[in-house]
């Protein structure tokens, strides 16, 4: 992990729920897994006793450091190469990881990025590259594990739904973000989606649901935290006073992935330190 700043406070010691095992036995697929926010979260998947397939798109070793690193809580893992965005690689993604794994339980619907440009020079690939990415991709994922679940069904020994969705959103689902029209616009997007989809497929027991990080130490946005400067001005924006970490996230997806959430159905949980609370009017208005 990158270390913090120098100046920054301590960071996160909360507590997790992992040492209860309260995946065993359950089967996850975690797209974006090699890095940020995707990486935490199939770390803590397994070591809450989930087998983990961690997909990727580039950088073959850091996902198979992440395989490795979550074998040693003594569960499966593989990592499977496929760009999210493209219908046929994600239909190969979940065929071979069904193969390896039986079945898929869990879907952590990460794999995202961003493009950034002022609009009046954003490009149409930058558009597209993001759009494609944050939400197709995430359209092309949950239809795929949505299928899976409907022919499997629940089973009851294995969690009392059919099947687990946690998409990954931002705090740019509420927040409107000038010089990011295209990633505001996939997260925007993202919302509806889930909650469109958890409203149709709740009936059949399965559970779809989102977190919306705000800023978390991950390399998509490292200009915003790496300088003293840069770190001071975005705590203006965070009441709680300190970054996001990785781990952060990882927490609240085990337990919207765990029975323990189980009437929990077509919900964003904000995991942003206030960030959408508009702390300007803390001393303003
Ligand atoms: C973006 C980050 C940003 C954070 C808060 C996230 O969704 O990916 O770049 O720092 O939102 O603005």
């Amino acid at each position: 992990m990158t270390p913090p700043p120098p100046n920054s406070p301590p960071q996160s010691t909360a507590p997790t729920l992992t040492a209860q095992k309260i995946l065993c036995g359950q089967k996850a697929l975690v797209t974006g897994a090699n890095s940020g926010i995707g990486r935490a979260v199939a770390v803590a998947l397994g070591q809450a006793g989930a087998d983990v397939i961690v997909n990727y798109v580039e950088n073959p070793e850091s996902a198979n450091a992440v395989v490795d690193e979550i074998r040693q809580a003594g569960v499966n893992a593989a990592a499977l190469k496929a760009d999210v965005s493209c219908e046929q690689q994600v239909t190969t993604l979940f065929e071979t990881a069904i193969q390896k794994m039986g079945t898929i339980d869990i879907l952590i619907n990460n794999a995202g990025l961003q493009r950034d440009a002022a609009f009046r020079n954003m490009t149409l690939a930058q558009w597209n590259t993001v759009l494609g990415v944050n939400l197709t991709g995430q359209f092309l994922c949950a239809r795929a594990a949505v299928q899976e679940f409907l022919r499997r069904g629940v089973v009851p020994s294995v969690s009392c739904a059919a099947g687990k969705i946690i998409c990954m959103s931002s705090v740019h689902q509420e927040i409107p973000w000038g010089g990011h029209a295209n990633y505001a616009t996939s997260k925007g997007g993202i919302k509806l989606l889930m909650e469109s989809l958890a409203q149709e497929v709740a009936s059949n027991r399965i559970r779809v649901n989102a977190i919306a990080p705000g800023a978390i130490r991950t390399p998509i946005n490292t200009v915003a935290w790496q300088t003293k400067e840069a770190y001071d001005q975005l705590m203006t924006l965070v009441p709680y006073g300190r970054i996001g970490e990785p781990e952060d996230i990882a927490r609240a997806a085990v337990w919207l992935a765990s029975d323990y959430s189980d009437y929990v159905v077509g919900t964003t949980l904000f995991v942003d330190g206030g960030m959408t609370l508009y702390p300007g009017f803390a001393t303003g208005g």
